[in-house]
């Protein structure tokens, strides 16, 4: 059994190399700490949970099961890449819930940021909790934990556990393949997993996804406007090279609607505004200087393409005193 600190005769897993290495040693370890017994995993499509879920799936293949939750909150194409590649490509045990319409009925008219938060969060575990029971002889739960998390949790900062709050009845033992790793390195070992670019290097996105970044009370078709926005943004950003340069980078779409003219007839429809930041560890964080024509491109394809879209703002507050996302 690993133990929570980091040995100082630890390597920085920095190359393939080390990678594999590391994979099978945990290999190894997950095969002896589990046995034959059944693995359940929160399996979001970040890159923790993923290269989780697949040094699982490489060493104990179908005693693993993933819950795909779509809370109706992920970027476009999210789900279906998780499908493609767990399902499709590695083959694994995969249960895909979308719970979309849950999550947005319990939202509906809520306004308040830390409130939608907070059902959010607790609907995701009670989504969680229903598929957990729903299946026999689990023992263990597999955690995405990274060696930061391990960090904050012990100097009090946060509860590190990813799918905390599981009632008494549905207690698993942790498996926590790397826990002892920094975000560089799980990157490093999900491309050796062989993982998809965009799953290793996907920037920073928050648990409550897009719920955050549709302000005030969430409407579907606000949500949709802002869904097409963001993919819009990401294949820009992703054609001028700038998706692993910068260091996350989003559209809010917030609820407020403006006058504009299309087709000669006046039309009333909501704004998008271009998020995009660099920062180290998101306590501070400056605003990309992004080209003038791709804020234009930008601006051009996002009012042209996106339903109720009428206007484009640029946000380039620095934080502090601006927060990263907007609620
Ligand atoms: P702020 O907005 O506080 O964000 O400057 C700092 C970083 O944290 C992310 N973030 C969240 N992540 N749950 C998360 O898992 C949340 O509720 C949440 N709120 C903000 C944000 O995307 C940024 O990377």
């Amino acid at each position: 059994m690993q133990t929570d600190v980091r040995p100082e005769s630890m390597p920085r897993i920095n190359t393939p190399a080390l990678a594999e290495a590391f994979i099978e040693e945990q290999i190894k370890e997950i095969r002896a700490q589990v046995g034959d017994g059944k693995v359940l995993l929160a399996l979001s499509g970040g890159v923790d949970s993923s290269v989780v879920a697949a040094l699982l799936i490489k060493a104990i293949g179908k005693q693993l099961t993933c819950v795909h939750v779509n809370h109706g909150l992920l970027r476009k194409g999210e789900p279906e890449q998780v499908i493609q590649v767990f399902r499709n490509e590695l083959n694994a045990n995969l249960i895909y819930v979308d719970a979309t319409d849950r999550f947005l009925d319990k939202l509906a008219g809520v306004d308040d940021p830390e409130t939608k938060r907070k059902i959010i969060g607790k609907e995701f575990i009670d989504v969680f909790v229903e598929e957990a029971r729903k299946l026999e002889g689990i023992s263990y739960l597999a955690q995405g934990t990274i060696y930061p998390d391990i960090l904050e949790s012990k100097d009090g900062i946060k509860a590190h556990h990813n799918v905390g709050g599981l009632p008494e009845d549905l207690q698993f033992e942790l498996v926590e393949p790397v826990k002892l790793l920094y975000k560089d390195e799980v990157r490093c070992v999900g491309k050796a997993l062989g993982l998809p670019d965009e799953m290793v290097y996907r920037q920073p996105f928050p648990g409550p996804g897009l719920g955050v970044r549709c302000t005030g009370a969430i409407t579907r078709d606000r949500l949709e406007a802002l869904r097409e926005a963001d993919a819009i943004l990401r294949e820009e950003f992703a054609r001028d090279g700038l998706d692993n340069d910068v260091w996350q980078y989003f559209i809010v779409v917030p609820d407020f609607k403006t006058t504009g003219v299309r087709k000669g007839q006046r039309c009333f429809e909501w704004p998008a505004v271009i998020r995009a930041v660099n920062s180290i560890d998101a306590v501070t964080a400056e605003p990309a200087e992004l080209d003038w024509p791709l804020v234009q491109r930008l601006t051009e394809r996002i009012t042209r393409e996106v339903p109720g879209i009428n206007r484009v703002l640029w946000d380039i507050t620095p934080k502090p005193c601006g927060t990263i996302e907007w609620e």
